[in-house]
Order: structure tokens, then sequence, then C-alpha cells
């Protein structure tokens, strides 16, 4: 089973994500973790690129090709062998944060990033995504104080550094992508405790690895 996580910077989704390997783990199932950017060498560097704040200028079709760059890397190494493998999947981030980042707030042909998809990755998505939803300003606030803690690299900036006009779109994108998928998207609110939401995702992935109990 393939299983994304999405949401605006400081959702929690890092932290759940984590929650939920646990769980797994516990109970006896084979699952890896892994995140986009990223989630392989080659990945990582695409990462580093495309978060940096001195790529300020980056042009958004590069952004759109650096994100399906990365995006090819990680399933041919990762993402198909461990589904291959009847392994879970449980991915930080996965094609939905394009159509939302490059396409509803970044302006870019969502008809032209579904092609793309399409083309190159015979428009490969999860079985479920769990949307974890706030407002940006509950997001960001969370956001910026775990980089002034030390939690999240301060060379990963480039996206909380967006006006907040920038995360409402993305806000508003996750929603209508919820609104037009209802079978594999489950959006819950983020603002609860870590603990209430932890439960929350544990209750829906539940259900759907035993749809018959
Ligand atoms: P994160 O690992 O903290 O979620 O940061 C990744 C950033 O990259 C986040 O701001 C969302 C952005 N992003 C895109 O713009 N497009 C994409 O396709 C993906 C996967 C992430």
């Amino acid at each position: 089973m393939f299983i994304s996580f999405e949401g605006i910077e400081g959702s929690g989704k890092t932290t759940q994500i984590h929650h939920m390997e646990k769980f797994f783990q516990n109970n006896g199932q084979d699952c890896v973790i892994t995140r986009e950017p990223g989630g392989t060498r080659i990945g990582e560097k695409i990462r580093a690129i495309l978060l940096d704040p001195e790529s300020k200028d980056m042009d958004p079709l590069t952004e759109l090709l650096l994100y399906t760059a990365d995006r090819a890397q990680h399933i041919k190494e990762f993402v198909s062998p461990f589904l291959s493998a009847g392994k879970t999947v449980l991915c930080d981030r996965f094609y939905d944060a394009t159509v939302v980042y490059q396409g509803f707030a970044r302006g870019l042909d969502i008809g032209l990033i579904d092609k793309l998809h399409n083309l190159l990755f015979e428009n490969l998505k999860p079985d479920i995504t769990i949307l974890l939803d706030l407002p940006p300003e509950k997001g960001l606030s969370r956001a910026w104080k775990q980089i002034e803690t030390g939690d999240r690299k301060n060379v990963e900036t480039r996206f909380e550094e967006e006006k907040l006009s920038f995360h409402n779109k993305v806000r508003s994108g996750y929603l209508d992508l919820a609104r037009l998928e209802p079978g594999r998207f489950r959006a819950l609110d983020a603002s609860m405790y870590e603990n209430q939401v932890r439960n929350e995702i544990i209750k829906i992935l539940s259900g759907a690895m035993n749809p018959n109990t």
C-alpha cells in the first residue's frame, strides 16, 4: 500500500509519519518511510537546491522540472521496488504537492503537470493521502519555531519565506484536491493536539488496511 502525507508548512506531517512508522512496526507490518523532495542520495542533492533560500530567483518551470527529476529518481530507486516487494510505503509528500505548489500556488498549467505525471510515471498515485489541514498562520508560526529551535534546517526555508497569500493558495489547493478525490484523500484538522491527530490517522489507516474488520 502506498500512503502519502500532505499539508502546508508546519502541519505536522513529518511528526505524524514517524508515529505511523512506529504504529505499523508495532503491528508487525512491513513499512518504509520516505520523502519528497529527497528520499534518495541524488534526491537529497536536488532537495538542497530546491529549498535553499538562495534559490529565490528560480523559474517556476525549473522548479517543476527539478521536483519531477527528484520524483523520477525516487520512484525508480525507492517507491516502485518497495511497492513491488509488498511493503507499505509511507511518503512525506508526493505528486499532489506538485499540483498544489507549482500549479495552484505558482500558477503553472495544471493540465501540463498532469500530462507530465501521466507520461513519465503512468499516473502513479498513492492509495491513501492523509491531508493535515490547518490555517497557514498557525502552520507558519510552528514551522518558524522549529527553525529557531534547530528542529528544522535553516538552509531549507525558501517556501516558508513565501508570502501568506502563497500559503493560502496552497491550503485551498489541497482542499480542492481532497474534494475532487474523496476516495483517496482523508482530510484532518491538524490544529488538534499531536496525539489526537495521531489517533485519527491510526483509525483511518487501520480501516484501510483491514477493510472487513
Ligand atoms: P518539507 O519536506 O518540509 O515538506 O518541504 C518540502 C517543500 O517542497 C515544501 O515547501 C513543499 C515543496 N514541494 C513542492 O513545491 N512541490 C513538490 O512537488 C513537493 C514534493 C514539495
